[in-house]
């Protein structure tokens, strides 16, 4: 599967779903000032930014690169600023980002390319010291899913946790060790928070 059916997919099916995720505002308020800088890569339609912009969080941004998504939240949000993203690169000057939310959005990523992208550019944005939330599905031990990562480790063995959804999309879970040496860059250069 070419990552342009994944990004159409998020586009026409995908921005047709509403995101139920959880959310740990009491967590992320209590290490995010209200007036902090706060990106969202692959905010959707913009819910957890709304729900921050509810608690007095300001200074808010959301990019997506699924151009539905993003018009489905001006529509519903029309306070907040919501961008298509044009490439994996962010409009944004390098350390100029208190605190950067990725719920949800790793699992949308199968491929180890478009996972390192990520990183790297939340890594040239942060600030030092900065902060990233990051919420994601782990590997989940039951009969169905090890079957389903199983079939498409036999495709594809170098990375476990992928599976094929009854929508016919790619989606990935993930061990720590695998998020955490995906974040290792961020985590040895000092933005461990
Ligand atoms: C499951 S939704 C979660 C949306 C939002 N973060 C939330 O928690 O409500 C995943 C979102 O990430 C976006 N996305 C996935 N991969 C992306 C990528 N590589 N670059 C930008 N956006 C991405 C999708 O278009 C989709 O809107």
């Amino acid at each position: 599967m070419q990552q342009s059916e994944i990004q159409k997919f998020w586009n026409e099916v995908g921005s047709t779903k509403d995101f139920t995720d959880p959310f740990f505002a009491d967590k992320f308020s209590a290490l995010v000032k209200k007036e902090s800088f706060i990106v969202e890569y692959g905010c959707g339609y913009g819910r957890v930014l709304n729900h921050l912009a509810h608690l007095g969080f300001q200074n808010l941004k959301g990019f997506d690169f699924a151009p539905k998504m993003i018009e489905r939240g001006q529509k519903m949000f029309p306070h907040l600023q919501l961008e298509i993203m044009k490439s994996a690169a962010l409009p944004l000057a390098p350390e100029s980002v208190d605190a950067v939310i990725l719920s949800t959005v790793l699992c949308c990523n199968p491929y180890r390319e478009e996972q390192c992208q990520i990183v790297r550019e939340i890594h040239r944005i942060l600030k030092s010291g900065g902060i990233i939330y990051l919420c994601d599905f782990l590997i989940t031990p039951s009969e169905k899913y090890l079957a389903r990562y199983a079939q498409q480790a036999a495709i594809n063995s170098d990375d476990y946790g992928i599976y094929l959804t009854t929508e016919g999309i790619l989606v990935k879970h993930y061990t720590i060790k695998q998020i955490v040496t995906l974040l290792s860059d961020l985590i040895f250069s000092g933005w461990s928070n």
